[in-house]
């Protein structure tokens, strides 16, 4: 029988802020739903709440394997189906300069990069250029299943993938699809922190950022930050891509808003280089 470890609101409290300067995710005004993922790694280690954070703070890669209990992963092919519809067209009109890169920054499992290689590859008559795919997420576990790029067809991932796109982009294997090679090729994994600019550095400069359903989860402070870090990463011109429910905040970054065909997004000017102005709707 196992032992079932104690902890208490004050030394949850610590863990939230600990979690939170480490990776931004802000469960201090959460500590219930912190509570329970905590539970299971201490259950796996044996260890109490009081005993874990001396631990966690000598041992720099147990960080590793709790971001895998504290981040949510949810995810899907296609998900936001019209900001794909966006990209097809920007990839279609974009400067031509030999490769257009485009940075997925928290790709969880990996749809979302697959989904925008499907997206390069069904438009490829008309592509004028290549298009190279970095997906990134701090949690390596996700990370190995994006690489592998198969998936179970009970998964909820192809809740919003028609029947042809299947056939188009997927291989059928044992009770599953595997993404085609041709998809698969355009895209590199890699881990990255987004509150960490020493590993964001290697993948920029970019031309298009998808940063979809994760600032949910920071606050304006931390958001302030990542965003200020995009800006920096893009190429001038290039374009931002946030989940329905997250925006910039307006808090003047150089940003144009645009609003096409039920999709918004964002726009760095071109002219800024580096610098930071103010937010306007285009
Ligand atoms: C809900 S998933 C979103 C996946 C995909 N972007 C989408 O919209 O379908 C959020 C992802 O953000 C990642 N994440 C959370 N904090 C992060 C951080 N500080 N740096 C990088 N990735 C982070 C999580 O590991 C998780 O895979």
């Amino acid at each position: 029988m196992t032992n079932k470890p104690n902890i208490n609101e004050q030394q949850l409290l610590e863990l939230a802020g600990l979690i939170y300067k480490h990776c931004g995710l802000n469960y201090t005004n959460n500590l219930f739903t912190l509570e329970p993922k905590v539970m299971r790694r201490l259950s796996e280690l044996q260890l109490s709440c009081t005993d874990y954070i001396p631990y966690l703070k000598k041992n720099p890669g147990e960080w590793e394997l709790l971001t895998q209990h504290i981040t949510i992963n949810e995810t899907y092919f296609f998900r936001e189906e019209a900001q794909f519809d966006e990209l097809a067209r920007i990839l279609e009109t974009y400067p031509v300069k030999g490769e257009i890169k485009i940075w997925s920054a928290a790709c969880s499992t990996g749809e979302e990069p697959y989904s925008i290689g499907m997206t390069a590859q069904s438009i490829m008559p008309r592509l004028k250029q290549s298009v190279r795919i970095i997906g990134s997420d701090i949690n390596q576990r996700v990370l190995k299943v994006a690489a592998e790029g198969y998936y179970p067809k009970s998964s909820l991932c192809f809740r919003r993938t028609s029947p042809e796109q299947i056939e188009r982009f997927f291989d059928a294997e044992h009770n599953g699809y595997r993404v085609k090679p041709a998809v698969r090729d355009m895209t590199q994994f890699r881990r990255a922190n987004l509150l960490d600019p020493s590993q964001l550095e290697p993948i920029g400069p970019v031309d298009i950022i998808f940063c979809r359903n994760v600032l949910i989860y920071f606050d304006d402070q931390t958001i302030d930050r990542i965003i200020q870090n995009f800006y920096d990463m893009l190429q001038p011109g290039g374009y931002l891509f946030l989940g329905h429910a997250e925006s910039i905040r307006g808090m003047g970054k150089g940003f144009e808003t645009i609003k096409s065909n039920q999709a918004f997004y964002y726009r760095k000017g071109v002219g800024n280089h580096g610098q930071v102005r103010g937010t306007h709707c285009g």
